[in-house]
Order: structure tokens, then sequence, then C-alpha cells
């Protein structure tokens, strides 16, 4: 039984279930995706995202980054890759539409045609999706549809649950739902805080967001089925 025990709860464990589980090479479309990130925060999700694309693994590219946090380390990341940036400060605007149309007129100023939400701490309004219609990705540090909303990762934790993960999924107008594109869970280690399981999620994101954006692009370009009939 110990035996067993040890096995299950090693505490190096990285590995993770992904599902789909997919080959981007596979899944890549002809011409690049033009890409438009958001970002709020240290940007690592950008970064994965960045280099899956130097490294060929993502057919696209990034035509700017948008922060809306002055200090967020997403937009010194953005300037060591020669990407451009944009900040849309929320501070600024009167309301949360207005700062969303200045968000879609920069992202079509930059020829945006998919938008990925990259750790953007903002809940978006219908004037952002009705202009990218199933056209924006988010990332998510829980096993949708559990642990919506902010503090994933602790609500996780305090219940008491043995396996979380991260979701990519399509943004609607209902916070941290919309159609889940893949998933990655996570084991919780029985001395986990909130930074450690965090970090370990975050390995999972960077594989899967540049895996789901490939998938959600490829989805699309499927030629609609005809019928005969
Ligand atoms: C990620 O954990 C993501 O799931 C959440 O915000 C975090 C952003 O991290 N939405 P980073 O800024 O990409 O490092």
């Amino acid at each position: 039984m110990d035996f067993e025990l040890h096995m299950i709860f090693c505490p190096d464990s990285t590995s993770s279930l992904v599902s789909p589980s997919i080959n981007t090479h596979q899944s890549a479309v002809i011409n690049p995706l033009k890409l438009g990130i958001l970002a709020s925060g240290s940007g690592s999700n950008f970064e994965a995202v960045a280099q899956a694309i130097e490294d060929k693994q993502l057919n696209a590219q990034i035509q700017v980054l948008i922060y809306n946090n002055p200090s967020a380390k997403a937009a010194n990341r953005a300037a060591n890759r020669g990407i451009e940036t944009v900040l849309l400060n929320h501070r600024k605007y009167k309301n949360r539409e207005s700062l969303d149309q200045e968000i879609v007129n920069t992202l079509r100023r930059y020829d945006v045609d998919w938008v990925i939400l990259a750790g953007w701490m903002r809940v978006v309004t219908s004037v952002f999706i009705d202009a990218f219609p199933n056209r924006i990705i988010n990332i998510h540090p829980s096993l949708l549809p559990s642990f919506k909303g902010i503090h994933a990762v602790e609500q996780a934790l305090q219940a008491g649950v043995k396996i979380t993960g991260c979701t990519v999924h399509l943004v609607c107008l209902e916070v941290d739902s919309g159609e889940i594109l893949i998933q990655a869970a996570v084991p919780i280690l029985p001395d986990d805080t909130a930074e450690t399981l965090h970090a370990r999620i975050q390995v999972q994101e960077h594989k899967i967001l540049p895996q789901a954006i490939a998938l959600a692009a490829h989805k699309q370009s499927k030629p609609l089925l005809v019928s005969n009939s």
C-alpha cells in the first residue's frame, strides 16, 4: 500500500493528461494567423506563443500586444522580441464598453484576425465579442467549468480537489465559459501552495495555448459540409 501511494504522489511529477492531444504541424493552415495578444501581467503565455511561432510549431505572427497595466512585464517581453505594443489603460476609460471599443479599433488597425487573452484581467463586453465572433481565445488556470473567475488556483486548493489544471476556450459573454478547445490536468501535491501549484499549471498552459490556437483555426478553416439531398 505504501508503495502504491508513493507511486501516485511522486513529488517531482510534472506529468499531465492533455485532451485533445494534437500535433500542431498537422493542423497548420496555409496563411499565417494574424494574432493580437492581450495581457495584463507577467506575459509568460505571450512568450510561449511567440516561442512556438519562432520554433515553427505554430504558423502565425503576432501583430500587436495590447496591455492595460503600465507595469505589465508582458510589454517588455514583446519589446525584446521586436513586437509592437499598445498600452490601453482601463483607468482612462469611462466604462468597459469604451475600453473595448478602443481595443477593437486597435486590433483592426493592426489587421488582427485572432485575439488571444493571455492573462487579460478584464471582463470583456459584447462590443468586443461581436467584433471577433468565435475568434477570441482565453486561457484559464483550472479545469473549467470548475473554479471560474479570479483566484482559480486558490479555489482549487480550498476545495481539496486532487486534480486541477488549465483550460483554453473560446470567449463568450459569460465569464470563463464558451467552447472548450484543450484542457490539461495537473495533480495537486500534498505540500502545494498556490505558488507551487500555479507554477506547475503554467508549464502546461505554455504547451496547450499554442496548440489550442492552431486547433481553433483548423476547426474554422474546415469547409462546411454540403448536403446532396
Ligand atoms: C495564467 O495563469 C492564465 O491562466 C490566467 O492568468 C495567468 C497569466 O499568466 N488567465 P502570464 O501573465 O501569462 O504569465
